[in-house]
């Protein structure tokens, strides 16, 4: 979703943008442009298309040159992606970016008209530069604050105000929005690799602060203007985190992190050879005392979702429902006191699972976050917490995020397993322990991926194909198939392997492949009898599959195989070849495959 970055200091300030910018590219978008004060006077330059073409557009109108202003990558909701669109936007006095959602702008538009005002761009954004200036009367503070009351939605802001010429203003509602403080110079961003390079120090806006940057002071207020002071935040990635390092693409490098990032989240989480989630707030007595569990999420983290069902429900015992935050926060859940809403989130600030986890305490439900981005809303919002700590997840792909969320769905569950007595200590810690070893599986098959390739080489020219599994192994197939559909752009689905014949069979043909996920060896035979019906009606099958089940040759016509651990860890190596297998498919197709088309890594909007 959009990207903000602003600049106050003495550098040249459309270098430093421009820098910023593209450490947000991951966030997905479509357009991109900057507002900088060249001698006095805001000068805007704004473009459809990718930074490289905003860089175009300066070489022909010109690269703003001075020491303040803000920047913007728009990934277009209220129009559709064009130069007129991009922001930064202006009103008579003030010039603006902006990321999220004005609710009730159509109701503001028709009021600026009737006092007068004029739109170029279909954006709601666009109408808040007209608000600010409507009100403004010396005191941009102020007139953030009094527009900001008439505004209803999600929002942050990057200000600039023509008659302050060294100085940018911030606003944050839900959106996200930090401040970073380096000497002599300081950054807003909405995210903190975008300022990395520049600063490790920064405050985390809350809702409805505003920040006011000059060179030499940072300045934040509360909604009623009153002066505020905040703790300084120092961020404990640094930039190697968020560089490729040799490897051609993030999505890549994020993949062969997973072994560390697994070592890195469970590591605290475990003592004697036992869970160990204290810290998280989580103890024996809450744990027994929940009836239902829901585990709320969207893509990549509902997949992880489900396979914490499976795994919850054979070890605990407790009924868990997985849902689609989008669905769940409308649908009237029957969820409240008694129950544990799990919220998983890469980002911690996917505006459906923010109101998701708001509708379940509301309902008097106890929340449990478990987030990657630190101290996102969902993090701050949740009764407990569980970090992910995979580092910074750049490609829009996410691939190590969803490894470490198995990874703390299964100490959850071993320690929910353990708490209602439905696990002895022995079984925990031989669980645990199969756990801790994932890592080096993982390492061991990422020495050789040669297979992955291949397959991949075999499905590039396919229109569509299945991905087909049971039990743990349809919840990773699941993620197999949404991998290489978000990047390869070929359409795919997953697919229960023993519904098939209940209609889906029908589509199976030479021209569809199959990708079948065999790991689970008490349902394996009877996977095995649908890839052979699928295989008998001309299915090019590739099956990834553990080690030591047995597959008749002529079932399949490419094997990858998996190192044998716990069939309930099996998720956590088994996903591996599924997210090579859709790499090396987006980059065969030479797509952009850490931004692919249309999509946003932290979406924002409902
Ligand atoms: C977007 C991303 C997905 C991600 C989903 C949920 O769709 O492209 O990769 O799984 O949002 O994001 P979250 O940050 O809540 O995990």
């Amino acid at each position: 979703m959009c990207g903000i970055v602003g600049y106050v200091g003495k550098q040249n300030c459309t270098d430093v943008l421009i820098n910023s910018l593209s450490r947000l590219e991951y966030r997905g978008y479509d357009s991109a442009g900057i507002a900088v004060f060249e001698n006095g006077e805001i000068k805007v330059v704004k473009s459809k298309g990718r930074l490289t073409d905003l860089s175009a557009r300066m070489e022909t109108e010109g690269r703003p040159s001075g020491n303040v202003g803000i920047g913007h990558t728009r990934w277009a909701t209220h129009g559709e992606p064009s130069d007129v669109n991009s922001h930064p936007h202006s009103g008579a006095d003030v010039t603006l970016v902006h990321n999220g959602i004005i609710e009730n702008y159509k109701k503001l538009k028709e009021f600026l008209i009737r006092e007068g005002k004029e739109f170029k761009s279909e954006t709601d954004t666009e109408v808040v530069a007209q608000l600010i200036s409507y009100y403004y009367n010396g005191d941009p503070v102020e007139a953030i604050i009094k527009a900001s009351k008439d505004i209803e939605g999600s929002f942050a802001l990057g200000v600039v105000f023509r008659d302050f010429t060294d100085t940018i203003f911030a606003l944050r509602r839900e959106s996200p929005l930090i401040v970073g403080v380096g000497e002599d110079e300081s950054f807003i961003a909405s995210d903190v690799p975008a300022i990395l390079q520049y600063t490790r120090n920064y405050y985390l806006l809350e809702p409805n602060e505003i920040a006011v940057l000059s060179p030499y002071s940072t300045k934040i207020y509360d909604q009623h203007y009153q002066a505020i002071e905040k703790e300084l935040k120092t961020a404990d990635w640094d930039m190697d985190a968020a560089e490729k390092q040799g490897y051609e693409h993030f999505m890549l490098k994020e993949i062969h992190e997973q072994p560390t990032a697994i070592k890195t989240t469970i590591a605290s989480r475990i003592t004697d050879g036992l869970p160990d989630l204290e810290e998280c707030g989580i103890t024996c007595e809450k744990l027994n005392s929940f009836r239902n569990i829901f585990i709320v999420a969207c893509g990549t983290a509902m997949h992880a979702g489900v396979v914490g069902k499976y795994v919850i429900e054979k070890l605990a015992r407790v009924p868990v429902v997985v849902d689609i935050a989008s669905e769940f926060r409308y649908r009237e859940p029957i969820v409240g006191d008694g129950d544990l809403v799990i919220i998983i989130s890469q980002s911690g600030e996917t505006a459906d699972s923010l109101a998701a986890l708001r509708l379940a305490k509301e309902n008097g439900a106890k929340t449990l976050a478990i987030v990657n981005a630190k101290g996102s809303s969902i993090a701050r919002e949740a009764d407990m917490l569980m970090y992910t700590h995979a580092g910074p997840e750049i490609a829009v792909a996410s691939t190590k995020a969803y490894m470490v969320q198995i990874a703390v769905m299964y100490l959850f569950a071993f320690e929910l397993a353990l708490a209602k007595g439905k696990i002895s200590e022995d079984e925990c810690k031989k669980l645990v322990s199969g756990l801790q070893n994932i890592p080096d599986v993982i390492s061991g098959m990422l020495e050789d991926i040669d297979d992955s390739q291949y397959a991949a080489a075999s499905l590039v020219n396919a229109d569509s194909l299945l991905y087909i599994g049971r039990g743990l192994d349809y919840a990773l197939s699941m993620e197999g198939s949404l991998k290489l559909k978000e990047i390869s752009y070929i359409h795919s689905e997953s697919y229960a392997a023993g519904e098939l014949k209940h209609g889906t069979i029908s589509l199976i043909s030479e021209n569809m492949p199959v990708i079948a996920v065999v790991t689970q060896p008490e349902l394996a035979q009877k996977t095995v009898s649908n890839i052979k019906e699928v295989k008998a009606r001309g299915a090019y099958v590739i099956l990834v599959c553990s080690a030591s089940i047995t597959v008749d040759e002529d079932a399949y016509d490419l094997k990858l195989v998996v190192p044998d651990t716990d069939p309930l860890l099996m998720p956590m190596p088994a996903v591996v070849p599924l997210q090579l297998i859709a790499y090396y498919t987006s980059v065969l197709r030479g797509n952009d495959v850490d931004k692919p088309r249309n999509l946003a890594k932290s979406v924002t909007v409902e």
